[in-house]
This record gives structure tokens, sequence and C-alpha cells, in this order.
């Protein structure tokens, strides 16, 4: 995520684009930068920390002109610096760029420009489109200058792969911007005198509701005085704009009525960014080689929340497809007792924010101990990556809901993605193993969005259930940590009792709690466990209770027999199901919190982040 803002018009573009920036700034806040053409010079102000902070810079410098970019970062390929903050220039400064996504074959562009004498001021991967757009200019001769710089972007297009939005601004072109939009999200606003380019609406949704959402492949050229939009072969395209009527707080949800649900829905798309670098090399992330890697006795996962659910499901995974003996910790429990030192043990901590006390003091014990430490986290730059010796990053984008949703499932997936990964180094699975595994990983955005499909279904069911005081989950085996996170989640936004058990324990005591309609939500799909799941379903409606079985397909007779509903999940491998299963119990515990009139994005007593032990 970032949020990037560009502006032609006839007024001072400055304050456009710091409100702008302002109302992005929940896609990222580490940096932000603004250039703005003056008097045919861009002149470039940038600051670390959030808009403010550039607003104070920008101030200062007191930039004047009616065509500025402006951009607010959620580092993805460099630290939060100055340096690294956009806009960024080529090596004549005349062209500045701003950009969302992940450029993928940044690395090779580099060395190729840098070879042509290009010279690099940042670590990012946005730093190669100013420079591409820069030589490709050198190589075209005829046309104006407006014409070269659209031919200089669309052979600049060619060359890069990955997910990107960005916009370009060439002191040579005064009063025209250009933005492309691939993957990433790109919309133009078509105002009286006066056009936008931004990553979402509520950038300029103040000045103009006429809006047009930008498609894969589609260039748009932005002038005071209107929007031309080419198609992904270069043709002209009419412009389809609609009329937005959300108000600016709906805009800043994407339309949705809170972040939580939002993030729900986030999941397709924070998977694919995710599973972007998870064919990634774990044991050069990790810095051992393969040596090193057999010789790995033990991990040790640290985490709290539901980053730690995250963690149990991990612990199946590295089991699994690793061999590795794994133990799962609540973080504020490893810190206090005795681990034993054992040579050869990797510490890996999942956490959402990076911020977490309890997950820093833990790995920082760890890190005492001589183990060798991973973060999982979504953060770059935060407190946990710098602790631990190496970091994957999950890339979800920011969270702002309390309760995590995509940032789990995104959790998940990279604990599936290093299993598979260290497994395929140490010998524990073939190669032919590794890449089914790996396909059928990334098939996972794919099933994501169908599964997103579930909503109106849950949502209809919770009208049913939603003022019972007591919610159960029950699931076994990989599906068990579901269990607990759909009713860690229940609990955290709609203050139910709520409580998760492995299907296999009910009879040991949890049973007892049981009655008359008590909701219990079984994790089932069909799987090897699932005729022991009928049997769960069985001695729970034997009690009263009434069972909702979330299965897949082929399991729908059997689950309709011994359950009052059945909500059906596509199926996908067993040990990436639980990443689809979770989904029906986020949108229950929205629904039921929404119907209890909560507070959903902030509930009670919670913190997003909890930087206190
Ligand atoms: C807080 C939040 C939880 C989150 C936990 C861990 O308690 O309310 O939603 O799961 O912290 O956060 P982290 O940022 O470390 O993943």
């Amino acid at each position: 995520m970032c949020g990037i803002i560009g502006y032609v018009g006839k007024k001072n573009s400055v304050s456009y684009i710091i409100d702008g920036l302002k109302k992005l700034e929940y896609r990222g806040y580490d940096s932000a930068g603004i250039s703005i053409l003056q008097d045919g010079k861009l002149v470039t102000v940038r600051a670390v920390g959030k808009v403010a902070e550039l607003e104070k810079a920008t101030l200062q410098v007191s930039p004047k002109g009616s065509t500025g970019i402006g951009h607010t970062r959620w580092a993805t390929h460099g630290k939060p610096s100055e340096e690294n903050s956009h806009p960024h220039t080529d090596c004549s400064g005349e062209i500045v760029v701003v950009h969302n996504g992940i450029i993928e074959n940044y690395l090779v562009l580099r060395d190729k420009l840098k070879s042509l004498g290009h010279k690099f001021k940042s670590e990012t991967d946005t730093e190669v489109i100013a420079h591409l757009v820069e030589e490709n200019l050198q190589h075209i001769r005829s046309g104006s200058n407006e014409e070269k710089l659209l031919k200089a972007v669309q052979r600049t297009n060619k060359e890069i792969s990955g997910a990107f939005a960005y916009g370009v601004l060439w002191a040579k072109t005064p009063g025209l911007l250009i933005g492309v939009k691939n993957q990433s999200p790109m919309v133009v606003g078509m105002g009286k005198g006066e056009s936008f380019l931004a990553s979402d609406v509520p950038a300029f949704l103040k000045h103009t509701n006429k809006v047009l959402f930008l498609e894969d492949g589609e260039i748009a050229l932005l002038r005071a005085d209107g929007v031309n939009v080419l198609d992904k072969d270069g043709k002209t395209k009419k412009p389809k704009t609609i009329k937005i009527s959300w108000d600016q707080q709906t805009a800043e949800k994407g339309g949705y009525p809170h972040f939580m649900l939002k993030e729900i829905y986030d999941q397709p798309q924070a998977i694919e960014d995710t599973l972007r670098t998870a064919r990634t090399d774990f044991s050069k992330i990790l810095g051992l080689d393969t040596a090193a890697l057999r010789k790995l006795q033990d991990i040790h996962i640290i985490a709290c929340g539901t980053a730690y659910h995250a963690g149990l499901v991990g612990k199946y995974y590295l089991e699994q497809f690793a061999g590795i003996p794994v133990s799962v910790d609540l973080a504020s429990e490893y810190k206090y007792r005795t681990v034993p030192h054992k040579p050869g043990t990797l510490a890996i901590a999942i956490s959402q924010s990076g911020e977490t006390a309890d997950t820093i003091g833990a790995i920082k014990k760890a890190k005492q101990l001589g183990f060798r430490t991973l973060a999982i986290c979504n953060v770059l730059g935060s407190t946990l990556t710098r602790v631990c010796d190496s970091t994957f990053f999950t890339h979800c984008g920011p969270e702002i809901s309390v309760a995590s949703t995509k940032a789990f499932t995104s959790q998940i997936t990279s604990m599936y993605a290093l299993a598979i990964s260290l497994g395929h180094a140490n010998g524990n699975i073939s190669t032919t193993a590794f890449d089914k595994l790996y396909k059928e990983l990334m098939r996972m955005p794919k099933a994501m969005s169908e599964v997103v499909k579930m909503e109106y279904e849950v949502r209809h069911l919770t009208r049913k259930i939603y003022k019972s005081g007591r919610f159960i989950f029950l699931g076994r085996n990989v599906n068990f940590p579901i269990a607990l996170e759909g009713a860690l989640k229940l609990k955290e936004v709609s203050y139910r009792s709520a409580e998760g058990f492995a299907a296999g324990e009910i009879k040991h005591g949890p049973i007892s709690i049981i009655d008359k309609q008590t909701p219990v939500f079984m994790l089932m799909p069909h799987d090897s466990l699932f005729e022991k799941m009928l049997s769960a379903c069985q001695e729970c409606r034997a009690r009263g209770a009434f069972v909702v079985a979330i299965t897949t397909p082929s399991g729908a007779a059997q689950a309709k027999d011994v359950s009052d509903k059945v909500l059906l999940v596509p199926s996908v491998s067993e040990f990436l199901q639980p990443i689809l299963n979770v989904v029906p119990l986020q949108f229950l515990a929205y629904w039921i919190a929404k119907r209890l009139g909560c507070d959903i994005d902030q509930p009670r007593n919670l913190a997003k982040s909890v930087t206190v032990e």
C-alpha cells in the first residue's frame, strides 16, 4: 500500500496535494513527499513520518505551481527514510515519479540502468521507473514533448513487471500529468478546470465526485481541461465516469461502513501481494546455508493474540513439510518460562505491527539464548524487524481495524511458504512435492475471492443467533487454531462470551456448557477427520446446540444430516483450507457486532498495537 495524489489545474496545487495525502494516510504513513512544477522546475519536499511532518517542511519551502504530485509511503523496499520517500527523480531531476506497488524485476533493471550510467539515490524499486522513463526519452527523437513522454512511459511499462500504479511529471511538459495503472489501484477525478489522479477517491472527493476508475494496463493523460485515457493497446478510450455518492468517511473505507469489513474483503489482494515474494529462498532470508538448515533442531514460535493463532497453524505446516519439531508460545509466557538452551534453534516472532511489547521482549530473550531469529511482520522498519536477524514481510497493507483479519490470513500464508521452502531446502520434501504445494498456494488468491462471497449467507444466519450469550467453535488438527481465532474475533468485536476448543476435547469438559440453542460452529472440511467431526456435531446436537457446519462441497450432504445450518467453503488442499475457513467466522463476528451496535473498528478496552507489557 501507499497513497498517490496528483493535481493539474489553475490553482496552487500544494494545498490540494497535502490535503489529499492526509485523506490517504490510512494507506501508509511512514514518510511522505511532494513535487510541484514551479516556473519550469520541479520543487520536491520529502519528510519522514506522518503527512503533518511533510506539511511543516513544505511550509518552509513554500512551493507554488498548478501541477504537482504527492505520495504517502508504506515501505516495501528500503527502510522509511527521506532518501527512500517518494517522489523519486531521474538523473536530470526533471522527471518525478510516485508509485504504489512492487516492481518485481527492479534489481535486474537497476543493474542494467546503472551500466548505462544512471545514478541511483535510494534503495527503492520505484526509482527504476524514473530512470527508465529518462532512458527511454533519450531514444525518442520525433514528436512534441508530450508525445515523447507518453511514448517513454509506454516503453517503460513494457519493461517493468509486477504491480504498479504510478504518476509521472516531466518539467518539460507543464500542465500534463500521466497516470498508469496495473494491478494496484488508480482513480481519476474530473473537476471543473482541474483533474486529479489518486490511489483512492477520498483524496479528492471534496473537490469532485465525478470519478473514473482506471483498468489494468490503462494510461491517463491529465490536464486542467480534461483527461484522455488510452487502453492497454494504446488506443484512445472514451472515459466512463461515475458519480460517487459516498461521504468522505465512507470513501476512506472504500465504500464499506467499517475498516473491518473492508479488510475482510481486502484478503484476496492481501494474499496475492504476500505471495508475490513467497517463492523466496528462505535459507537466504535466514542467512543459513543448506548444511546449517539441516542442523535446525527446533523451532520456537512466539506471538500474541491473532498472530499467536497464525503461529499455531504454522506449527502444523512446519512439522508436516519441514519435519522440524515446533513449539508455539504466547510471547508473554515465553518471556518468563525456562527455555532450555539448545543449539540449532530458530525462533520466529509473528506480529502484524512489529511493535507488540510482549513479542519484542520474548524475541530478545531468544536472541540472548543464542537462537537465530526471524520476524514475520507487516510493518517495514518496525522495532521487531530491527531486533530480529531477518524478516519475511506480509504485504497486506496497513490494517486499521483493531480486530485483525487480513494480517492473519497473510501470516498463515507466509508460514506455509516458509514451511515448504524449509522442507525443500532440508530435503524433507522432494522438488516435485514442493512444486505441487507451491502451485496450490498460488491458487489461494482466487479461492479467497470466492470465499468472500459468503457474507450475505453469514449475515442472514446472524439474524437468528446474535442475541445468544455464548458461542462455541470447534475444529481439529489444522482447523483447531481457526476455532480459537473464530472465538477471539467474536469476543473482540461483539463482547460476547465465545470459546474455541479442539473438537476431540469437548467430552473432557467443555460439553457441560452447551445447552439449548447454544450456537456451535464446526470447522469440518471434508478431509481425513471429517467423520470425527460428524460425531462431534451429533454430541452437541444431542445437548440441544444450534450446530453450524462449515464444510467443503463434498461434505455438504452428510453435514446437513447432523447440523442446523451448513456453510459451504470452496475446497482447497487440506493444509490450506484453514485460510478459507476463517473467513465466514470473520463475517460472523462482524455481523453479530453490527447487530449488537458495537464499536466494530475500535472495540472497548482494546488497542491495535499493545506497546506495553
Ligand atoms: C493486540 C490486538 C490484536 C493483535 C495482537 C498482536 O492485542 O488487539 O488484534 O492480534 O495485539 O498484535 P501484533 O501487531 O503483534 O500482531
